[in-house]
């Protein structure tokens, strides 16, 4: 039997790799999951119920309960104060475990799937044949978030939005559980220097290199 195609696409904020992640999942006919969103629906229900992005044990008892109905209000969930509340509560090993057999199983699925967030090619599917890391400069990814928020009404400085950038990189590459970190075995792509459509085809070359060395 062949194994399935999983796709893993790591990296920070603002690099690309979510619209790389879909265009990716639309061209094999894939599934496609941004974990982000479950970790943003997570820290924005503690917020709404009034609760602190300090208290682990909520942020973990709103992890277990979480729905896909919860994931469909993307507008809301993709911004800023969504972002900043997501890196908090994606912390606490609690949270991280109880979205854990989710994101696995979506992972795993028969056909394939293509998944897109910070711990895929290192914890949710290590044995992934195909894994990127897309980053590009902090002062490339601020501007791109900015350009896309200021686009629906946000009103922030350019000069905020680097700053959440790097204390979110900060935040992510060095907590203890499940860091963002290139896995040994993914392909880096830098996409300082690319607009979307080049970065996309470097993705899908890849891609298909990983698929003729696997054979799929
Ligand atoms: O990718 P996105 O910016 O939507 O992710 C929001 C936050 O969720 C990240 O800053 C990170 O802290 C967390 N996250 C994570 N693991 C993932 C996906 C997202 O820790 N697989």
């Amino acid at each position: 039997m062949t194994r399935p195609l999983i796709i893993a696409v790591d990296g920070p904020a603002a690099s690309g790799k979510g619209t790389i992640a879909a265009r990716l999942a639309a061209t094999w006919g894939l599934p496609h999951l941004d974990t982000g969103l479950l970790y943003r629906a997570v820290g924005l229900g503690l917020l709404d119920r009034g609760g602190s992005l300090d208290d682990a044990a909520a942020a973990e008892a709103l992890a277990r309960a979480l729905d896909a109905s919860q994931l469909s209000d993307t507008e809301r969930l993709t911004g800023r104060g969504a972002g900043e509340a997501a890196s908090r509560v994606a912390g606490y090993p609690g949270v991280r475990a109880a979205l854990l057999e989710f994101q696995k199983a979506f992972a795993n699925q028969p056909g394939g799937a293509v998944l897109d967030g910070r711990d895929i090619g290192t914890v949710i599917a290590p044995d992934a044949p195909a894994k990127l890391f897309v980053t590009a400069t902090p002062e490339v990814r601020a501007a791109r978030r900015w350009k896309q928020l200021t686009a629906r009404g946000e009103i922030i400085a350019y000069e905020d939005m680097l700053e959440d950038i790097v204390r979110r990189d900060q935040r992510d590459a060095g907590r203890g559980a499940a860091p963002m970190v290139q896995a040994e075995d993914a392909v880096l792509l830098d996409t300082t220097d690319m607009d979307i459509e080049t970065a996309f085809d470097a993705a899908r070359r890849i891609v298909e290199a990983a698929r003729a060395k696997h054979g799929l």
